[in-house]
């Protein structure tokens, strides 16, 4: 077996993402069970440096996750040939800077979503790093959740007969903080941090609908700031001055509708913290995280309204789980994989810069659409 090592400078390992999905769940998985296998005759292993402001909290990481290198100077490691990636996971505002001054250096890049909060530094990143000459990928992890590949195989075996409409419904309650702690960070509610919900999810929305059901046409949006007060990390109450939930409108080619809710203010009575349904001629599935219920025509009740008595039917109990078909990575994990075999052999990686313009494209012309009270028109790039 021959390993190939491959340095990854990994930036904003000390935040939430970084540390839970990108670090412990990808990069610490991937280098305990032995390395990417390749081919059954390379591997490709990781070879982390953790870089953050903070050195304290730098070095309870290092324990925690048993990668020795760590440094709060960025510019130390970044023109070190010793490492060929970088990864960005720190607060979006922060990307873009990162991002040219690693490509400048010749690093590939990859890293989080929204790749920056306005469409045109987003499009320049991209041009960027492809005049750089360097490899580039952005975090879609919602293609590799199981309940999205369960209901990607349904599409491709014909489930659904046309399809017409898509529901997405995407939301919990999240914490003010005044009682109970706030379990998101408090620049998702600041919009001079870029924050906000819409520029959050939407950028998820596209890179959902444009894979696995249609390339989305046009966009109407009405985004809200329901709740005016919350609570910092420091205790610290302030104003929100980002949405915090969204009621969007999609169109997508081949006159599929598709609406999505997204929001931090409402409860849970639905199967899982997102789920999408999909209704077709032939039949109609519900995708959560890892589950997907499908009924088809044959098993489709025949409800009458009647609200003076009981209703008889039980609305859950014709629907039938999709069985898991192989054991499901977890699928920030997923996309590391594919993205190290894109730079050490030159696999195939079309979730790129330019897919992630597109999300801040769509998350752009959202909150334009709820500006002009409109509908916008989505033009391809
Ligand atoms: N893929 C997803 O589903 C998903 C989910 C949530 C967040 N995200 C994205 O991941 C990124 C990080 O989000 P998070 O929730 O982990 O946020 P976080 O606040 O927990 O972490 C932010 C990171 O950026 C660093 N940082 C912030 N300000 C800095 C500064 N001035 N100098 C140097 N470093 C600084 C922090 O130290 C921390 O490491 C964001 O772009 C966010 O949009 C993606």
């Amino acid at each position: 077996m021959k390993t190939h090592r491959v340095g990854i400078i990994m930036n904003g390992v000390t935040g939430r993402m970084g540390k839970n999905q990108h670090l412990m769940r990808s990069i610490v998985e991937i280098i305990n069970q032995g390395g990417v296998r390749v081919s059954g005759k390379d591997s490709i292993m990781p070879d982390p440096v953790l870089v953050g402001r903070n050195e304290a909290k730098l070095k309870e990481l290092s324990d925690l996750s048993g990668v020795k290198k760590f440094t709060t100077d960025l510019e130390s490691v970044i023109g070190d040939p010793a490492y060929g990636i970088y990864f960005d996971a720190q607060t979006t505002g922060r990307r873009a800077g990162a991002v040219r001054l690693a490509a400048s250096n010749g690093k590939h890049v990859y890293c989080e979503k929204p790749l920056t909060s306005d469409f045109q530094t987003a499009i320049d990143l991209y041009d960027f790093c492809e005049k750089a000459g360097v490899k580039h990928g952005v975090v879609q992890d919602k293609l590799w959740l199981p309940g999205l590949l369960k209901l990607k195989r349904l599409i491709r075996e014909g489930f659904f007969g046309k399809i017409l409409s898509v529901r997405g419904e995407f939301g919990y309650w999240v914490f003010e903080g005044h009682t109970v702690p706030a379990q998101r960070p408090s620049w998702n509610y600041r919009k001079e941090d870029d924050g906000g919900i819409i520029v959050d999810m939407l950028c998820h929305w596209r890179y959902v609908l444009d894979n696995i059901l249609g390339k989305v046409k046009a966009v109407s949006c009405l985004g809200a700031t329901h709740i005016k007060e919350r609570v910092d990390e420091q205790d610290h109450p302030y104003q929100v001055t980002a949405d915090d939930a969204a009621y969007v409108t999609f169109e997508l080619e081949g006159g599929i509708i598709a609406q999505f809710n997204s929001s931090w203010c409402v409860r849970v009575r639905r199967d899982d913290l997102l789920t999408i349904q999909v209704d077709g001629t032939r039949g109609s599935a519900v995708a959560g995280l890892r589950k997907c219920y499908t009924q088809d025509y044959g098993n489709t009740p025949r409800p009458v309204w009647n609200p003076d008595i009981e209703q008889s039917i039980d609305f859950f109990k014709d629907w039938a789980p999709v069985p898991d078909d192989k054991k499901y990575e977890n699928a920030f994990k997923a996309q590391w994989e594919l993205f190290l075999k894109h730079v050490v052999f030159d696999e195939p990686f079309p979730w790129t810069l330019k897919e992630g313009a597109k999300g801040v494209q769509l998350a752009e012309k959202g909150l334009e659409s709820w500006d002009k009270r409109a509908w916008v028109d989505i033009p391809e790039i």
